[in-house]
């Protein structure tokens, strides 16, 4: 089949507002917006200002009322508890209710910030809907980070409650999560007034007289009492949830999303990029503390009717390298979208893809890769075992759905490894040079989208409109900043290339080295320090600190090296995947004074490097070798 892509990009490229119009008849409003798009409004203008709608009501009460009453919702698949759970549509509208109920019980109303903490069980899920019902502005924190970033997420967001669970569940390891969320609020400035927490039997948490209330209890004495809340109306640009992110500095960017272009925009993706019919099975595997965990878990699938799976699991070691074909053979799932290092994780064990004979995936009609660059080796591979298409699909937690893709519901267009392939609607990107001037196809440059952003993506960051100006559109007027850099093909295809910034990629984590460096500065032994993300075969990137030690330190620097691995983990998080400190006696600089990162990277990952002109003392590049080789890199 000829792809209708070029005919469609056409059509939003010659009337945008009359695209995103049309995209909003998908949408049930309680009143439809009159205005599409407000140029005037907001940072850079806000998509459909004036409808009034609820996002709750899309994902779950109006499937409901259209006969999907019956049908799974959401199929939670467990191996590191060894359990499963089906809940229709039907149920998952009276757990969203009752939950809501509770809520509204503890004084939360439309507006307040509630902070979910949770791992990957159904009533995550329950949570953001239920915050989405009363029109409370979720903020989901992922279960790797550690109390310090709880609590800088915590004073950002200043959450009226906290919903939480006793514990997480990694391969071997309990997580408990209470002693991290009390160490949290612990450190925040801002207090919330009450925490509901749901008790896994794993671990059993004590709660707190007077502030914290078992979620367990309340939500049934709310089911029994038959308490009903309805879904609140809400400005389509009122928000739906705040999403922390790594920005260059320890203190996270709050991703703002609104109702009403999110609903449009992910609806949109699912026929068009994903091609899922409603009342298909789609499964992301990633997690709900992250972007694709919010759109692709939760939201897209649950607006389309469609089934979404919730697995609590790895693609490895849970119990082996055949966890996502069991999955996908079981749950009859359609589409797999999950990040490369899941494949890549799976081919080193299982090479040979052994453990895939003994499942069926026949019903998989495709795999979309994203989180980080999609090397062409793993594509190949996964396409070779699995007979699917499998399509890379470049985006970041600040547009919240695909900016490049390969739209499979308009007709795929020809794969090229090591592309997502092209822009979708509502993008148009540019490749361009430090003074904002297109360069031609072929040649490197920075990536930016020609503004306004499409609906679904970011209007602000919470609370800090100047923040939001000056990290995305300042430097490049008229557009926004990705951050990435990259280049485009004769075709128009988008090659990917890696970040212009300190962000680093490790196993689809976006982390940042500036952050990592603030807690490796805080030790008392180091007088200065850098962070790089340097190559791993697995994980993509990996972190790696040089230290230099305070003059008069006369401890042991291996025992200090141990002692800042533990340090990152216990301030960031176990996510940051911190293992290799280095000593060094002195750090590679210019002449002015940078610290040389980009070329101690080159020699970290063995690629051809030459010392820049305006180094300070060129011996220094020759320590850092030694230091890294001496470590066996
Ligand atoms: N709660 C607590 N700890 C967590 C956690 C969570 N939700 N998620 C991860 N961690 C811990 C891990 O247990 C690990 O701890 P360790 O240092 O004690 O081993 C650490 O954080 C690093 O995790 P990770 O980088 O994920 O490595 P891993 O070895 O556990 O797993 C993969 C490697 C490839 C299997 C895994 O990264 C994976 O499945 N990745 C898929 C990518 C993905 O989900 N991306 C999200 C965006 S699409
Ligand atoms: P996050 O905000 O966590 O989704 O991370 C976004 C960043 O991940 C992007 O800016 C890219 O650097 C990287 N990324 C995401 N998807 C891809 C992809 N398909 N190819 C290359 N890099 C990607």
């Amino acid at each position: 089949m000829m792809s209708r892509y070029a005919q469609v990009y056409g059509e939003w490229q010659s009337d945008p507002q009359a695209f995103w119009a049309g995209a909003a008849k998908e949408i049930d409003w309680f009143r439809e917006p009159s205005t599409i798009f407000d140029p005037k409004a907001g940072v850079y203008g806000r998509w459909f200002p004036d409808g009034l709608c609820n996002t709750c009501w899309n994902a779950v009460d109006r499937h409901v009322a259209g006969g999907r009453a019956q049908q799974n919702a959401i199929i939670y698949d467990s191996p590191v508890t060894n359990s499963q759970r089906k809940i229709t549509y039907g149920e998952l509208l009276e757990e969203v209710q009752a939950l809501a109920a509770v809520l509204v019980a503890q004084g939360v109303t439309k507006g307040d910030r509630v902070v979910i903490y949770m791992p990957m069980i159904p009533e995550a899920l329950f949570a953001m809907l239920a915050c989405a019902r009363i029109g409370a502005v979720h903020s989901v924190v992922f279960g790797g980070f550690a109390a310090k970033e709880l609590a800088t997420r915590i004073d950002d967001a200043k959450p009226k409650l906290i919903l939480t669970a006793s514990c997480g569940i990694e391969p071997g390891r309990v997580v408990h999560y209470k002693p991290l969320l009390d160490e949290a609020i612990e450190l925040a400035s801002s207090k919330p007034s009450s925490v509901v927490l749901f008790q896994r039997p794993q671990s059993t948490a004590k709660l707190l007289e007077g502030r914290d209330h078992d979620w367990a209890s309340r939500v049934s004495a709310a089911k029994a009492a038959g308490v009903t809340v309805e879904c609140v109306p809400l400005l389509g640009t009122d928000p739906l949830y705040i999403l922390y992110t790594s920005g260059t500095t320890g203190i996270p960017k709050g991703v703002v999303r609104d109702n009403a272009g999110h609903m449009v925009a992910l609806k949109w993706t699912m026929s068009n990029l994903y091609d899922i019919k409603p009342g298909e099975v789609f499964w992301s595997a990633s997690d709900v503390g992250w972007v694709v965990g919010h759109s692709y878990i939760v939201y897209a699938p649950l607006l389309h009717g469609a089934t979404t799976v919730v697995y609590e699991g790895k693609p490895v070691g849970t119990p082996d390298a055949g966890a996502f074909w069991r999955v996908i053979e079981e749950h009859h799932v359609v589409s797999l979208f999950t990040a490369p290092t899941a494949f890549r994780a799976i081919k080193k064990e299982d090479p040979n893809a052994e453990f895939l004979k003994k499942y069926s995936t026949k019903h998989l009609r495709s795999l979309f890769l994203a989180g980080e660059r999609a090397d062409p080796d793993t594509v190949a591979w996964a396409e070779r075992i699995l007979g699917v298409p499998v399509i890379d699909h470049w985006w970041q937690t600040e547009t919240g759905w695909g900016i490049v893709g390969n739209p499979l519901g308009l007709g795929m267009l020809p794969v090229k490894h090591g592309s997502p392939t092209v822009p979708m609607p509502g993008y148009d990107i540019q490749i361009v040079d430090e003074s904002a001037k297109p360069v031609p196809n072929g040649q490197m440059g920075s990536i930016v989208i020609k503004l306004p952003l499409p609906p679904g993506c970011l209007p602000t960051l919470w609370q800090q409109d100047a923040r939001m100006q000056e990290s995305y559109l300042d430097e490049f007027p008229g557009f926004y900043k990705t951050a990435d850099a990259g280049f485009k093909d004769e075709d128009g295809y988008v090659y990917i290339m890696g970040r212009t910034d300190d962000i680093i990629n490790v196993a689809g984590h976006r982390l940042s080295t500036g952050g990592m460096e603030e807690v490796l500065s805080s030790h008392p032994d180091v007088a200065e320090c850098a962070v790089i993300g340097i190559k791993d075969a697995l994980k993509g990137e990996q972190p790696c600190g040089f230290v230099v030690l305070k003059a008069g330190v006369t401890r042991s620097p291996i025992e200090i090296e141990k002692e800042i691995v533990a340090l990152v983990r216990n301030k960031i998080g176990p996510v940051a995947a911190f293992k290799i400190a280095l000593t060094v006696n002195r750090l590679p600089k210019t002449r002015s004074g940078k610290i040389l990162r980009g070329t101690m990277k080159k020699i970290a990952d063995h690629d051809p490097w030459s010392a820049p002109a305006t180094i300070d003392d060129l011996g220094v590049l020759d320590e850092i070798a030694d230091a890294l080789k001496a470590k066996g890199i």
